[in-house]
């Protein structure tokens, strides 16, 4: 076991819908500690960044598009992105959020829960976690600066 710190986002799609609240809950049920939030205005380059390597797949420029709230009128492309830490957080916030794919997300996670594919294929699937120790470390210190991580 490890002492991990994992990014979070909760995506437009949950923020549209209020779910800021329940995502908070479910994780700081699993044990994990909050030690960083922010809402940002997810530009074009820092949503290319975020997501630079899928950008080679079909889906990318709708995800670009999801992630900066075009799909859900989020004013200001505004999204929460968080930091949680705890023992072996990275794959601990994995099994809260569930299965990438909400059609596969067990019933009882937050994808599962409230994840939908949309009539064109797009995934909305609540949130964003970091999938591996090098994706954490990479996505937090894109998203917060060091002192912003208490
Ligand atoms: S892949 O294809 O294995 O690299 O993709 P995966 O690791 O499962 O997912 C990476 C992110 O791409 C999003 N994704 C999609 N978005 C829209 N439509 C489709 N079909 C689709 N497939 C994958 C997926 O939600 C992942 O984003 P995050 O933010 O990590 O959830």
């Amino acid at each position: 076991m490890a002492l991990e710190q994992t990014l979070i986002l909760v995506k437009p799609d949950g923020a549209k819908r209020r779910l800021t609240g329940m995502v908070f809950d479910r994780l700081e049920a699993a044990g994990l500690d909050l030690c960083a939030a922010k809402v940002v205005s997810v530009t074009e380059e820092l949503a290319r960044e975020h997501y630079k390597a899928l950008s080679d797949k079909p889906f990318f420029p709708n995800l670009i598009r999801y992630i900066r709230g075009e799909f859900h009128d989020i004013r200001k492309n505004k999204i929460l992105a968080a930091v949680f830490q705890g023992e072996d957080a990275i794959k601990l916030v994995r099994k809260v959020a569930g299965a990438t794919n909400p059609e596969q997300a067990d019933p009882g996670t937050i994808r599962g829960s409230f994840g939908r594919i949309t009539t064109e294929g797009q995934f909305e699937n609540v949130i964003h976690a970091s999938g591996d120790p090098a994706d954490a470390e990479r996505e937090i210190k894109l998203w917060f600066k060091p002192e912003e991580i208490v």
